[in-house]
């Protein structure tokens, strides 16, 4: 189970800190939001807020790239210290060669399927993946509501991946707190970002805890 704290809810006047908080929770991965305010209609922060960050951390730089044209970004991310990064299925033709160029460069690569988008849409994609990230609320904002329809797609997404004897990550986002975690899990989740759900809470250190010990337990409930 490795818990994401998303960056998107840090204090973005502090972020070298607000990093190192996420590090000393115990939270194996860090979820970097890229945002270019056409995919989404948002503007997060680019390559230049990772570089600064990576000397800072041993974390895992999971990149999630909201972004119309990430073939212009891959480069500047995986140079800025990314070590997987994912884009969108709603990018259409593009996406085999897309995920092609990301292993190319040597890091893991990641697919994500927005809430309207049909997770069949995903299927063609699976052996390319290192990562499927079933989009939890409609991209572009921290802090929304969990859309519970999104569960069926992680269902099928882990039938795949054991059917196919596959091994990619499966990672939900948006509006993960205990409760919807715990929903996920039992789905067959095994990846958990969590934006205002971790940097919201003043402990975050007891929050990782708690929420991987509630993933950890549902998700040994549902293999039993
Ligand atoms: C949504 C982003 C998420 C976001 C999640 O567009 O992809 O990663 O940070 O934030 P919460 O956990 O607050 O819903
Ligand atoms: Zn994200």
């Amino acid at each position: 189970m490795i818990i994401a704290p998303s960056l998107l809810a840090a204090d973005f006047g502090r972020f070298a800190e607000e990093a190192r908080r996420a590090e000393r929770s115990g939270a194996e991965w860090l979820h970097l939001d890229i945002m270019d305010g056409h995919f989404v209609p948002n503007i997060s922060f680019g390559p230049a807020v990772v570089q600064s960050l990576r000397p800072l951390s041993r974390m895992f730089f999971d990149v999630h790239l909201m972004c119309s044209r990430p073939e212009i970004l891959l480069e500047s991310f995986a140079k800025a210290g990314a070590d997987c990064i994912t884009i969108h299925v709603e990018l259409g033709d593009q996406v085999s060669s897309l995920l092609w160029k990301i292993k190319s460069m040597g890091k893991k690569a990641g697919l994500a399927v927005n809430p309207p988008t049909a997770i069949s849409m995903a299927k063609p994609y699976l052996s390319q993946v290192d990562l499927l990230l079933v989009m939890t609320v409609n991209p572009g904002f921290g802090g929304q509501s969990f859309i519970e329809e999104s569960l069926p797609k992680v269902q099928q997404a882990e039938v795949w991946r054991r059917q196919k004897n596959l091994k990619y990550r499966l990672e939900v986002d948006g509006g993960i707190n205990f409760v919807t975690a715990a929903e996920c899990a039992r789905a067959g989740a095994d990846t958990f970002v969590s934006g205002t759900g971790l940097f919201g809470q003043r402990n975050m250190k007891a929050a990782v805890r708690k929420m991987r010990s509630i993933v950890t337990a549902q998700s040994a409930d549902r293999v039993k």
